[in-house]
This record gives C-alpha cells, structure tokens and sequence, in this order.
C-alpha cells in the first residue's frame, strides 16, 4: 500500500509482478506464459513510444507497402509488426504466428519453439494513424494442439480455447488490458516515469445495460433490416430510452469505451461485406474473450457467439456485436 505523501507508490502492482503472481497460482506452471506475455509487453512499449513520437520521427504516412487485404500499409504498422514478430521468436515460447500484416502462418525456426500460438493485429485502426486519432493491439494466445510439425490447424482454433488475451490502446494515455483464461480482465496503464504498465483498472467489468451505440452509420443503407430497425430505435424515444451514438473507427478504442461504460458496439455484415470487416483470429476473439471475461456477450449474430466459430481461413471476418449483455441481447432480439 502506498503512504500518504509519497509521489510513487513503492509496492504498485506493476504487470510483471502480476503476471508472475497469475503463474505462481498454478503448481504445474513452467513460466512460458509469463515470458510470453513479456515480450508482448515489451513489443507494445516499443510500439507506444514509436506512436508518441511518430510525427518527429517521421513514421507517419505510407510504407510503399499493401497488406494482404490490399489496403495500404503505414510505416507504424510495419514497425509494430516487426516488433511483435521480433520479440515473439526471441521469447522461445511460440510455435507459430498470425499477423493481420502477413498473409500465411509465420512459423517460428525449430531452435526457437515453445508451446504457444500467438495470433495479432500490430496496430489496428490504421485509418487513424495520421491524424492522430487512438489506435492499439489486439493479441491472443492458443496452445498448440497438433502432434508434429506447429501447421495453420494449430492455429484455427475456436476463441474458447485461448489460453489468453488482450489488447493495448495508445490513447491519451497507453492501456494494456489483459484476460486470463484462468482470471478476470485487468488493466493497467502505462506509467512513463518508471517504464512500467501499472494496475489501473482491477477485475473490470462491463456494465450489463449502458446507453451509447457504436457503429458506422455511413453503411446505413447497406445494413440488414434488423440492423437498421435496432438502431433506428435506439433513436426513437417512443421505443424506451435513446441512446449516445459513438464511433472513434478504432475497434481497440470503441470496445475499450463499451467495457468502461457500457453500450454495444456492432461491425456488422454489410450488402458489399457479406462477413462485415473485422477478422476472426486476431480483432473478434481476442475482443470477445475480454468482453466475456468482464461479464459482456459477443455474438456474431442469432445464436452464434463469436468464440464458438470454428475458423477455416486465418484471415476470415466475422459480423460482430458486443458489449453489455442486455443490450447485446436485445440488438440480437431484432435478427428474425
Ligand atoms: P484495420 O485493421 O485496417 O485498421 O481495420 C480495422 C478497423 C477497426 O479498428 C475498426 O473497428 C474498423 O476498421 C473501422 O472500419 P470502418 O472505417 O469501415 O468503420
Ligand atoms: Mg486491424
């Protein structure tokens, strides 16, 4: 406990310590997620340094480069990726990798594996790189469950299996959030006078009802009906309570606000994106496992959670809705 007066507090709860404090709760473990979960860590501050001083340094704007999705790639996102890949190999606990930058598995040199499949997003929400607007990274954790050589079907597991997940948000100020499979979701939040992510937010929970919706209304007419009609009633005061509307473009922004405050946010499918936009192995699961880990609901539509899909493409989109059970339930009340 800190003593009054005193500008630090001398025993915070920094991530290290409470990852190495998850591991010790379980007898068997060997510390190859806690190394793990490290070199994420270290990866990240890497990343939120380089986001902080992008425009000085000149990382800003085009990397000359298009991703597998054929968008283009910004110098942040090559260096984010980079440092994921970098740090994940050196850790000596993966097998293989799924970056949203890299179109097949990347699979780690046989000198270098562990037991665990890392799958992320480097730095989403790229759109907002430029103008300075919150971007971050998604991540999640599998372990291997093929005999062999580590193969794609390692890595096409369905979001129950994760072992963990998480993601960081560069915002005005940097965030980790972290989900244990065996624990709660906890944050913590990046302290740059030590070099630490400090326990911010303890066992977070996601209110069950808010009262803001978060979705990019420019798709309006390319929606399904039951989209349209859920949120034309979250305008309508004649159908209970209207709601805020908040759309930041940043998926790691938007679910961070809805965990905070409640609320639902939804990707959902579109005329011209039958599957919506949002990838399956490294933006859907790893959201959905925080959200349902704080006590929210995923759904990628009527009766189908997003941790259940089984993945058959490391790349595949998924329609989304999340965020506060109640109102996740009744957007889904909407889908005949
Ligand atoms: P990205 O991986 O290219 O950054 O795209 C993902 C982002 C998400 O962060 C966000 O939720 C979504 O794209 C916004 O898309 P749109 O501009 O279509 O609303
Ligand atoms: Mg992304």
């Amino acid at each position: 406990m800190s003593q009054k007066g005193e500008a630090f507090d001398s025993n915070c709860m920094t991530l290290t310590r409470f990852i190495i404090q998850e591991q010790k709760k379980h007898k068997h473990a060997t510390g190859e997620l806690t190394q793990l979960l490290q070199s994420i860590q270290t990866a990240v501050k890497a990343i939120s340094s380089a986001v902080r001083k992008a425009g000085i340094a000149r990382l800003y704007g085009l990397a000359g480069d298009t991703n597998v999705q054929g968008e283009v790639v910004k110098k942040l996102d090559v260096l984010s990726n980079d440092m994921f890949i970098n740090m994940l190999q050196s850790s000596y606990t993966t097998c293989l990798l799924v970056s949203e930058e890299n179109e097949t598995v990347i699979e780690i040199e046989t000198d270098k594996r562990g037991k665990y499949i890392v799958c992320f997003d480097p730095l989403d929400g790229s759109s907002n790189i430029d103008c300075l607007v919150s971007i971050g990274s998604i991540f999640c954790v599998y372990k291997k469950i093929t005999e062999g050589e580590p193969n794609v079907n390692d890595a096409l597991q369905c979001g129950r299996k994760l072992v963990a997940a998480g993601y960081t948000l560069y915002g005005s100020a940097t965030m980790f959030v972290l989900a244990l499979q065996s624990g709660g979701v906890n944050g913590f939040t990046y302290d740059p006078s030590i070099g630490e992510f400090v326990l911010t937010d303890a066992n977070m929970r996601i209110p069950e009802r808010g009262n803001i919706y978060s979705i990019n209304e420019g798709y309006f007419s390319q929606w399904d009906s039951s989209v349209q009609e859920y949120v034309q009633a979250k305008k309508d005061p004649t159908k209970g309570k209207t709601y805020g509307a908040r759309y930041v473009g940043s998926m790691v922004a938007d679910v961070h606000r809805t965990i905070k405050y409640g609320g639902i946010f939804i990707y959902p499918a579109t005329a011209s994106a039958k599957n919506g936009k949002l990838r399956l192995l490294y933006e859907c699961n790893p959201m959905a496992f925080v959200v349902e880990k704080a006590g929210g609901k995923a759904s990628a539509g009527k009766d189908l959670e997003i941790l259940d899909i089984v993945p058959t493409a490391i790349h595949q989109r998924s329609p989304i809705y999340l965020g506060s059970r109640l109102d996740v339930e009744e957007a889904l009340s909407y889908i005949k």
